[in-house]
């Protein structure tokens, strides 16, 4: 099934941002480690036919463990983390994987926790949806999230945070599967 989509949001990086690597808990200049719970967040980016898609873009963006984003349109009074980068782009390899280190995201006034994500391939940009914190108790509430009716569609965007053995470090897990046939991969 695929992955159902999601609006993009009022806090789309307007560009360019500050730092734009796969890592968002640390910045160049910064001085230390993101407030939050560190989260190593991968999967899989896979075409309708279940095949792997290599080198699409993907970019996330959340707000910052007080609920807030690090965007001009968002001038709650809330605390900015200087040391998160509240934005990232990864690079799928050839069996279609991903990895970014990232926080738990946490909920913001009128919004159960989330992340962004969009995938462009080729620079065609295929999909936007957003990823939730399975089991979060704000998640029935949730506008956007409840606006998927099938239960099933749902379920494909709730991603289980869980805790590394030895590390102190969660691990999700969201595998992404595109709408198209594949065509797009064959250019
Ligand atoms: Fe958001």
């Amino acid at each position: 099934m695929p992955t159902p989509r999601q609006t993009l949001g009022p806090f789309y990086p307007y560009g360019p941002e500050v730092e734009s690597d796969a890592d968002l808990v640390t910045v160049k200049g910064g001085t230390g480690t993101a407030r939050g719970e560190i989260t190593l967040l991968g999967g899989r980016l896979l075409d309708a036919r279940g095949r792997a898609v290599g080198g699409a873009r993907i970019e996330i963006w959340q707000c910052n463990a007080f609920g807030r984003y690090h965007h001009p349109r968002d001038g709650r009074n809330v605390p900015l983390d200087p040391n998160f980068q509240g934005y990232g782009v990864a690079t799928t390899g050839e069996d279609g994987a991903y990895r970014f280190r990232t926080i738990k995201p946490v909920p913001y006034p009128g919004r159960t926790p989330h992340i962004h994500f969009r995938i462009a391939v080729r620079g065609t940009p295929l999909l936007a949806t957003q990823m939730y914190v399975a089991g979060h108790p704000q998640n029935d509430r949730d506008f956007l999230l409840s606006s998927i009716v099938d239960p099933k569609a749902r379920e494909r965007l709730l991603v289980r945070f869980e805790p590394m053995p030895g590390a102190d470090t969660l691990a999700a897990k969201f595998d992404i599967v595109l709408d198209n046939d594949g065509t797009l991969q064959r250019g």
